[in-house]
C-alpha cells in the first residue's frame, strides 16, 4: 500500500512528509503551471524532500521526442524520478524502451482496463487510471479500478503497480485500497481529511483541560 501526494507545492510536499508516511510524488504539467515555478528546479526540491518515486511528465507527442525527453529528465534530475508518459501508442512504445533501460515509467491518463493491461504489458512500473474524471463524466470510476484488479488477479507475472489518480474525497482512498489498488495519489487536502476527526479534535481538547487542572492542583 503506498501514499503519494499529487502535488508539485514543495510547502504541502514538506507538510506531509513531516508525517512520515509518504511513499512518493506525482507531478504533472497543469500542476508545475499552478506552482508558478520552474519545471525541472520544482521536481529537484520534491525529490530532495521526498525518497520515493516522483513522477515528472513528457511533453512530446511523439515516441522520439517521449524518449529522448524521458532520459534527458533522468540525467538531469535526481535518481527517484521516474517518466511519466501518456497512454497512446506513441506512449507504450516509449514505455517499452525506456523499462528495457532499466527506467521506471508512470503511464497516465489511463481510462480503461484495456489501457492498463496494454501499458503493463510495455512494461510501466505503475499506471494510473483518472477515477474523478470518470466519475465527472458521469460513470463510475471505482469500477475501472475493480476491472483492472481484477484482470491483474488473472496474471500475477504482472508487476505493473495499480496507481489510481485523480483522487476527488477520502471515500475514493478507501475504496481504491478495498479493492487492493497498489497506490494512490492525491492532495494535500484528502491527506488531511483521511487524518482528521471532529471527535478526535474534541476528546484532545477535554484532556488537555483536564490536565491543566491536575497540573494546577500540583498533582502533574
Ligand atoms: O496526477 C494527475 C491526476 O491525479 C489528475 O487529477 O484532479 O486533475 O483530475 P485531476
Amino acid at each position: 500500500m503506498e501514499f503519494f501526494l499529487d502535488t508539485a507545492d514543495v510547502d504541502e510536499i514538506r507538510e506531509i512528509a513531516a508525517w512520515g508516511i509518504l511513499d512518493g510524488v506525482t507531478t504533472n504539467p497543469s500542476l508545475i503551471k499552478k506552482s508558478g515555478r520552474d519545471f525541472k528546479t520544482v521536481v529537484s526540491e520534491i525529490a530532495a524532500i521526498c525518497p520515493g518515486p516522483i513522477s515528472a511528465e513528457v511533453t512530446a507527442m511523439d515516441t522520439e521526442g517521449m524518449i529522448s525527453q524521458g532520459l534527458a529528465l533522468k540525467d538531469d534530475l535526481p535518481g527517484n524520478v521516474i517518466i511519466k508518459v501518456p497512454c497512446t501508442p506513441e506512449g507504450l512504445a516509449a514505455t517499452k524502451f525506456l523499462t528495457s533501460k532499466g527506467i521506471d515509467t508512470n503511464v497516465t491518463l489511463v481510462f480503461s482496463a484495456s489501457q492498463a493491461l496494454m501499458a503493463a504489458k510495455a512494461g510501466a512500473t505503475y499506471v494510473s487510471p483518472f477515477i474523478g474524471r470518470i466519475d465527472d463524466t458521469g460513470a463510475d470510476g471505482m469500477q475501472l479500478i475493480a476491472e483492472i484488479m481484477q484482470t491483474w488477479a488473472c496474471y500475477p507475472e504482472i508487476t505493473t503497480k495499480v496507481l489510481a489518480a485523480s483522487i476527488r474525497h477520502p471515500t475514493h482512498v478507501l475504496s481504491c485500497m478495498q479493492l487492493g489498488a497498489h497506490t494512490v495519489t492525491m492532495p494535500a487536502k484528502i491527506f488531511r481529511q483521511l487524518m482528521t476527526h471532529p471527535l478526535t479534535d474534541r476528546g484532545l481538547d477535554g484532556f488537555l483541560k483536564d490536565w491543566a487542572e491536575v497540573e494546577a492542583a500540583g498533582n502533574a
